[in-house]
């Protein structure tokens, strides 16, 4: 399963681990870095094998330092654009797939970094994670939706801050503004991830799709259609197979077979 320049993909079980390799640059993200994990995660989703996806940085120094900068430098009005839908397209892939991403934040998540790790679904860092949108420090915004999902995370004052100073914060200090859920010694950190999705991989896959489904789609709704959409899902996961099988294994007090029906 390598098939990438910038991208290793490899299987830890059922979670497909994902590590962004281009360590001479920090694993800043290009556009064949873009394209090649938009391919890999695209890749996994439809792998019936994988149940989690986990995604890292190569090297002990870097998670992902930003889009490429060398890149950017000399975009105009419309490549501006360009680019900037281009990162929020793969930033979507993540946050749109069926199954669960985790970020696993081994060092720098700045710029379009803190961004991807924004795009998946929860966050686990190495005590040397440092996170940032260092963007206006170069003159422009966060580009990769980073304006959009830190204060629907985090909330508008934290996210501000953090995004008009261009200011950098720590492992702890993103855990305890809610950027990240875990914080774990860099030589434990994949294990931690490979631990949660493990535990992830033991549930009902239609189960956890439809419940990121609620919860993702959920957010852009109100309140009162949030619930509806809540119900509707609920009630069609009454017809799937892993539903059944999940209730008798409970009642005859065995471990359910979960088949993804
Ligand atoms: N785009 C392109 N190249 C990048 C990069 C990025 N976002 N981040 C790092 N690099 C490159 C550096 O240019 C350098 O390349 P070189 O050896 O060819 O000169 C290499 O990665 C190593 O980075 P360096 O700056 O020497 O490492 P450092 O330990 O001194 O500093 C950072 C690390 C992360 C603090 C620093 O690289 C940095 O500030 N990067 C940019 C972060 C950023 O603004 N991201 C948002 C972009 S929109």
């Amino acid at each position: 399963m390598d098939e990438f320049r910038f991208v290793r993909m490899e299987r830890r079980e059922s979670t497909a681990l994902l590590t962004i390799d281009r360590q001479e640059k920090l694993n800043a993200l290009n556009a064949d870095v873009l394209e090649e994990l938009a391919e890999a995660v695209t890749d996994a989703f439809v792998d019936d094998d994988v149940r989690a996806i986990v995604i890292t940085g190569a090297g002990d120094k870097s998670f992902v330092a930003g889009a490429d900068i060398d890149m950017l430098a000399e975009q105009d009005v419309l490549e501006g654009r360009q680019n900037s839908l281009v990162g929020q397209d793969v930033m979507e892939t993540i946050e749109d797939g069926p199954k669960p991403v985790i970020a696993a934040v081994n060092g720098y998540a700045l710029g379009g970094g803190c961004e991807l790790a924004l795009a998946c679904d929860f966050r686990i860092a190495s005590t040397n994670a440092v996170f940032g949108l260092p963007e206006v420090g170069l003159g422009i915004i966060p580009g990769y939706g980073g304006t959009q999902r830190l204060p629907r995370l985090v909330g508008t004052g934290h996210a501000l801050e953090l995004i008009m100073t261009g200011g950098k914060i720590d492992a702890h200090e993103a855990q305890r503004i809610g950027l990240v859920n875990r914080v774990a010694e860099p030589d434990a950190l994949i294990d931690e991830a490979l631990k949660c999705a493990a535990k992830i991989a033991k549930v009902g896959p239609i189960a956890v799709e439809f419940a990121k489904q609620a919860v993702r789609r959920g957010m852009l709704l109100s309140l009162k259609d949030g619930f509806e959409l809540e119900a509707d899902l609920f009630g069609m996961i009454s017809s799937t197979a892993d539903m059944k099988e999940g209730m008798q294994a409970f009642l005859e007090k065995r471990k359910p077979q979960f088949r993804g029906k």
